[in-house]
């Protein structure tokens, strides 16, 4: 069903709307290309943006850093943006939405308290204890000799997190007691983490397969989009250092066999804990799952039946880069989605998601996460239909498109199957260069071949 359908209760949309999109990666390009199709939306402003916003439709690039909270409400108001929505965790987590909350400014995301549960892992685990959402076991320590306790007290404590946002770095998995300790030492004697580092998990290590599942949130009720996967480490079958991510795909054939008992294990109790108002959380709230299995059980499960469903952590955000994989998926207005989340009034629609598969392979320089590419030129020739180049790390210059860093871009193909959507987005990198370029090759490919194997 379309979201414009006239079952749909929803207050108008203003006919013309002006947006505000915060960020400057490959998710914010996925997001304006998106709300650039609704036919209700006129202009979107991209705060900063990047080479890829700065050429959508539409769309404009605006010289504002994510952290100028000033200069962003400012522009908002003067400019009666309509929605404004935030990309990143950062700004979420120093608490923008309250700001434009302040001055009664439309705004898509979480208040810095909702947004507790990614920025603080103690608080996320707080809350799933009290909402009955599976969760490995833990234990919050605040110095380094509460940690050491745990971890000697507690065969299954193996995993050490720093409790705040540390740029995808503050999570160390260990085998042993000893690399427990220098993870303990990282965090608490060489506070590498900062301020982020003041409280540290000791949690249960768990071995399985994770799993993105992003829900929509309008503080009354939720509504999960197709589950995504995606490949943190750097080089193929999961090798090399963690990232942000270096490719993705939706949908996810292990997430339909558990389908039932994700619904009943996460996302009813998340929707009875929004709807009790245990917590007031309006935006996407981004469960990272994992279906596995603790080290000693792990003997008997090859064919995933002793498996668990556990959340290890929640973001207050879309991810990136499963926004990337999901937006071409997604078959309704996404503007009236965020619209209607930030006007509680989610329940007043329905959303569609089309039956194809989508596969996002990221593009990036080779040394990176080390080091990362800047000022190369990127050549893009003739594209499959069906291909859509997000842009994460590039800037315009000059009419030129250069690299800046980090992950480039996040090509990402749709067809009828995983096979075809990953061959096509393989086929659509062989027409794109920039010095140094590099990506995994097999983004997917376990999904194409459990697919092909049913
Ligand atoms: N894809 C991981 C993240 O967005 O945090």
């Amino acid at each position: 069903m379309n979201t414009n359908s006239p079952n749909n209760k929803l207050s108008s949309l203003p006919e013309s709307a002006h947006l505000l999109v915060v960020g400057g990666g490959g998710r914010e390009h996925a997001l304006c290309w998106k709300l650039a199709q609704s036919p209700n939306v006129s202009k979107i402003y991209c705060a900063p943006g990047n080479g890829g916003t700065g050429s959508e439709s539409k769309t404009e690039n605006l010289n504002i850093p994510v952290n100028d909270f000033a200069a962003l409400r400012e522009f908002a108001e003067k400019n009666n943006i309509d929605l404004t929505v935030i990309g990143p965790d950062n700004p979420l987590a120093e608490g923008i939405v309250d700001y434009f909350n302040e001055k009664s400014l439309p705004v898509f995301g979480p208040t810095k308290l909702a947004a507790k549960l990614e920025w603080s892992k103690a608080f996320a685990k707080e809350f799933m204890s009290a909402t009955n959402i599976p969760t490995p076991k833990f234990v919050v320590c605040s110095n380094f000799e509460e940690g050491m306790k745990a971890v000697k007290s507690h065969q299954w404590a193996r995993v050490v997190k720093a409790d705040g946002l540390a740029l995808g770095k503050g999570v160390f998995v260990c085998n042993t007691e000893d690399q427990c300790k220098h993870a303990l030492e990282q965090i608490f004697t060489d506070k590498i983490f900062g301020a982020a580092g003041e409280v540290a998990l000791i949690e249960e290590k768990i071995r399985g397969e994770e799993l993105s599942l992003l829900l929509f949130c309008d503080g009354e009720s939720v509504m999960a989009m197709p589950a995504s996967q995606d490949h943190k480490r750097r080089f193929d079958n999961d090798q090399g250092p963690n990232t942000g991510g270096m490719g993705v795909y939706s949908p996810v054939p292990l997430f339909e066999k558990f389908k039932e008992a994700i619904d009943e294990q996460v996302i009813k109790p998340l929707q009875k804990a929004i709807a009790e108002k245990k917590i007031d959380f309006q935006g996407i709230l981004y469960a990272g799952l994992m279906i596995g299995t603790t080290e000693s059980e792990d003997e008997t499960t090859d064919d995933n039946s002793k498996a668990r469903i556990l959340v290890l952590e929640f973001n207050a955000r879309f991810g990136d880069p499963e926004t990337q994989a999901l937006m071409p998926l997604l078959d309704a207005d996404l503007y009236q989605i965020l619209d209607a989340c930030q006007k509680r009034q989610l329940k007043n629609i329905s959303i569609s998601w089309k039956k194809s598969a989508s596969c996002c392979v990221i593009a990036a320089a080779s040394s990176y996460p080390e080091s990362s590419s800047k000022n190369e030129i990127i050549v893009i020739k003739n594209l499959p239909s069906d291909v859509f180049v997000f842009h994460a790390g590039t800037k315009l210059v000059d009419g030129k498109l250069l690299t800046n860093g980090g992950r480039v871009l996040a090509v990402t193909a749709v067809a009828q199957t995983m096979e075809q959507a990953r061959a096509k987005a393989y086929a659509a990198l062989e027409q794109i260069s920039f010095k140094d370029i590099s990506f995994r090759s097999d983004i997917g490919r376990r999904a194409a071949e459990q697919c092909l194997s049913t």
